[in-house]
């Protein structure tokens, strides 16, 4: 069957305008690339030179040089009538002798990898690279107190010994994890003993041990939709048969679930802020959720990621606090209190599941790094982590002022504002028509960021909008910005 890429081919070919490489040779490298990792299939069709031209707002001489080279090198076909398609005949082993880069070489073999590996983009989006406004997981990284913790890490290092070298504990160090366990039960309302507290290298590390743990090739699993997209590919990679439900103001439609799959494994969920349409999930639901985990002896995996940030009540408290049946695996991070080059976050783990999910993260990475954790416990025990929060949460606050304020000036009634009460982003939705992947690719690189809000779907239909970071964007900035917002999507 042939397929046709309508809108969805620009985020792909991005042209770098910066660049000393021309642009008929980034769209060739682009389509060579593509073609030879069969994100373009044989026999598909590509767009028109002329609508891509148009797409990517340049004259069309560009893209008729590199579909030229494309179709001399037998990359492309055209026919006659019908349009320019990938070529049919790019036989596997064809392309595993392909020559090297750099100077003809043949490659030594096929490339055989894991089907699953595949299943993952290999891309990033051209919206997500970078720092910049509104970009999504970005923190306000100039108030870190950095001057605190290089004398933390100071002291630290003159306390390095020959016996703090060895491998450690897959757990994670006796101390942070003591620390840990007092913040948690306090902040977080978490019924935890330290020892089922694993120090892990950020939630993501988290999210693919809960797969590995818990699932097998098949097994299926509720997840949110919308949903957190890395949460999707730690899932992707398991193997599992992912069942998406819906969410509403309530969080997780758990009702919708039970119809949809009642013998599901396991289910995925942010409950202190849904991920990313921003829900708390009410009482009753989490009351309902964990009722169903128990009936079913299905597992609640609770990413917890940024819950030190609420704006308009106190922090809600988890949902594994709730548990008293040993359902819930709690995830959490210091990538949004701290910053996520730290790569420290944690887990609570049933008792039941210790050994084992100990034993799959010996297998996997042995253990974190002790240093950081030593570092991290002396921040935290010494008061400068609780400021930190206390000063970025008035920080953070000041600036979802400035952007809803902002929204509402610009935009009005046109634009619905969700999840604005909790976190470091908001989402504004778009009036029916618009296409937030496109809007997105072509404010890439200009300064600021519109994270497009459908790629979050993964079954129903999706809703149009921009997942808005606020967390790097000083509130004075938000008018303008906005305003800019307000001309690409009006453009
Ligand atoms: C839903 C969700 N979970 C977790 C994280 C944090 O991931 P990590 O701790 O691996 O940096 C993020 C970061 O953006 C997130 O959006």
């Amino acid at each position: 069957m042939r397929t046709k890429l309508h809108g969805a081919l620009s985020p792909l070919i991005s042209l770098d305008r910066k660049s000393a490489k021309p642009f008929h040779r980034q769209i060739y490298d682009s389509f060579r690339a593509m073609i030879l990792r069969r994100a373009l299939q044989p026999g598909q069709q590509v767009p028109s030179s002329r609508s891509l031209a148009a797409e990517l707002g340049i004259s069309r001489i560009p893209v008729l040089g590199a579909y030229d080279q494309l179709l001399a090198e037998g990359y492309f076909e055209s026919r006659a009538g019908a349009g320019t398609f990938v070529s049919s005949f790019l036989p596997d082993e064809a392309l595993a002798a392909r020559p090297g880069e750099n100077g003809g070489r043949a490659k030594p073999g096929p490339v055989v990898i894991s089907k699953l590996s595949r299943s993952l983009p290999v891309e990033w989006a051209t919206w997500a690279r970078g720092p910049g406004a509104f970009s999504v997981g970005q923190m306000a990284y100039e108030h870190f107190p950095l001057r605190v913790w290089s004398d933390l890490v100071r002291r630290r290092v003159r306390k390095v010994r020959a016996s703090s070298m060895n491998y450690a504990d897959p757990m994670g160090s006796k101390k942070f994890r003591e620390v840990l366990t007092a913040y948690l039960r306090t902040a977080r309302a978490v019924d935890c003993e330290a020892s089922q507290i694993m120090v892990v290298n950020g939630s993501q590390q988290a999210l693919d041990l809960c797969a590995r743990v818990l699932l097998d090739p098949g097994s299926p699993v509720w997840v949110e939709e919308p949903g957190y997209d890395l949460m999707q590919q730690a899932l992707m990679l398991s193997g599992c048969r992912r069942i998406p439900v819906s969410v509403d103001d309530e969080g997780l439609n758990v009702t919708a679930g039970i119809k949809r799959c009642r013998n599901a494994r396991a289910a995925f969920v942010t409950p202190s802020h849904q991920y990313p349409l921003g829900a708390t999930m009410s009482v009753s639901r989490r009351l309902q959720l964990l009722d169903w985990a128990h009936r079913h002896s299905a597992w609640i995996v609770e990413d917890d990621y940024d819950s030190e940030y609420r704006y308009e009540s106190m922090p809600i408290a988890s949902l594994q606090g709730l548990d008293h049946g040993g359902r819930v695996i709690y995830i959490g991070t210091f990538s949004k209190t701290l910053f996520p080059a730290l790569r420290i976050g944690y887990m609570v783990i049933p008792l039941s599941l210790v050994d084992r999910f100990a034993a799959v993260r010996h297998a996997s990475d042995f253990c974190s790094s002790q240093f950081h954790q030593a570092v991290l416990a002396d921040f935290i025990e010494e008061g400068h982590f609780a400021r930190h929060i206390r000063k970025t949460r008035l920080l953070y606050a000041e600036r979802r002022s400035a952007l809803v304020q902002a929204i509402h000036n610009v935009f009005g009634e046109q634009m619905q504002i969700l999840g604005a009460e909790a976190g470091l982003h908001l989402v504004v939705t778009l009036p029916d028509g618009l296409s937030d992947v496109e809007i997105s690719a072509r404010v890439a690189r200009q300064g600021f960021w519109l994270w497009p809000l459908s790629p979050c779907y993964m079954g129903t239909k999706a809703r149009h909008g921009f997942i808005l970071g606020f967390g790097s964007t000083a509130a004075a900035d938000m008018p303008l910005l906005v305003k800019r917002m307000q001309k690409v999507i009006s453009a």
